[in-house]
């Protein structure tokens, strides 16, 4: 079996081995699954594209275990990632910073910049540690799906999109459930490049400064492609009003291929499933990607989801399903 005991010395050992020989391991952290492959070695990074399909040029987070490790790849650390590292390092925050020139070139898909990010589960930390033990500086690591679709918060996931081949260290249900919040810091203004679990107010209070809004400029990135953590299905997000006329409207006499994903209104009956998404935001966002695969697996071709609700605490969980539904 490819999939490990995260629990386990031997399997941390024995990832960290494989790790350092160029190869890749999949392993927990407390946003999602990461694939993840030494981020001093192109070779070894290219492997990572290869697996996702995903484009060359688009930048990979690389994982460390502290600050220190993450400026051994920065050419300069900026005052504000000193900030963010400070208060919320290790956990699930990504500060963008200058690359130091010749390092981790193939990770940072030939950005100027580089993506950083201390993790903060004990599976992520102990294989850091070993693999640092090793000689490897760091871990690049995309979420361990193939691209464009929902990123994986459980180790059956990840074998559900790479098969029996890769090793995966279980490290069980991810804790958020969405990405990292990616903060870039490589200008004067720091822009929040994608939103997390973290809100953008607790943010900016460890920044002392308001976060400006993405430029035109900021660098590509899948994880900020309007179509992104897309599920087979076609998804659809309304507002309670127009799901509940939604339902009722669907013919009667039969199982329609419609799943549905509520929040406030009664359980539709009628439908090929339902699941409901929790009051609380961050509740929701731990069990948002496996619902949506669950919903995705019962074969239904539409997803229609309840939106949630406008507020700042839930903007990491609307963002996804917004890229979802416009996939
Ligand atoms: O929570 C997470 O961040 C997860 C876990 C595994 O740590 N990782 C993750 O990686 O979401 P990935 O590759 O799926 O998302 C990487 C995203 C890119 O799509 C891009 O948005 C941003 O990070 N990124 C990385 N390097 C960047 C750079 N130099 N400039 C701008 N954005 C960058
Ligand atoms: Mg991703």
């Amino acid at each position: 079996m490819a999939v490990l005991p995260g629990s386990s010395d031997d399997a941390i050992a024995q990832a960290a081995r494989e790790l350092a020989a160029g190869e890749l391991v999949a392993f927990p952290t407390e946003t999602v699954y990461g694939l993840g492959a030494r981020a001093d070695q192109d070779a070894a990074v290219a492997r990572i594209f290869a697996a996702k399909g995903r484009p060359a040029d688009h930048p990979l987070i690389v994982h460390v275990a502290d600050v220190g490790g993450a400026q051994a790849f920065a050419r300069e650390w900026p005052a504000h990632a000193q900030r963010l590292a400070e208060a919320f390092w290790p956990g699930p925050l990504t500060v963008i910073v200058p690359r130091r020139d010749g390092v981790a070139t193939g990770a940072a898909g030939g950005q100027a910049s580089i993506g950083l990010r201390c993790p903060a589960h004990p599976v992520a930390r102990a294989l850091l540690a070993r693999a640092a033990a090793l000689g490897v500086p760091g871990l690049a690591a995309p979420s361990a799906n193939c691209f464009g679709r929902i990123s994986p918060t459980r180790a059956e996931h990840v074998r559900e999109e790479f098969g029996e081949t890769l090793t995966i260290l279980d490290g069980g249900d991810c804790e958020m459930g969405i990405e990292s919040a990616i903060v870039d810091c490589t200008r004067s203004k720091p822009a929040l490049l994608r939103p997390g679990v973290l809100a953008r107010e607790a943010i900016e209070a460890a920044l002392g400064t308001a976060l400006r809004a993405p430029g035109g400029d900021a660098p590509r990135a899948s994880g900020t492609l309007e179509a992104h953590y897309a599920p087979r299905a076609k998804l659809r997000l309304m507002d309670a009003k127009m799901l509940r006329t939604a339902v009722e409207i669907l013919p009667k006499s039969r199982v329609n291929p419609v799943a549905v994903y509520f929040r406030t209104i009664a359980p539709p009956r009628g439908v090929r499933a339902v699941r409901a998404m929790p009051d609380n935001p961050a509740a929701a966002a731990h069990g948002l990607f496996a619902d949506l695969r669950e919903l995705d697996a019962t074969g239904a071709s539409l997803i229609w989801v309840e939106a949630p609700p406008d507020a700042p605490e839930w903007e990491g969980v609307r963002d996804r399903l917004q890229r979802a539904a416009a996939a």
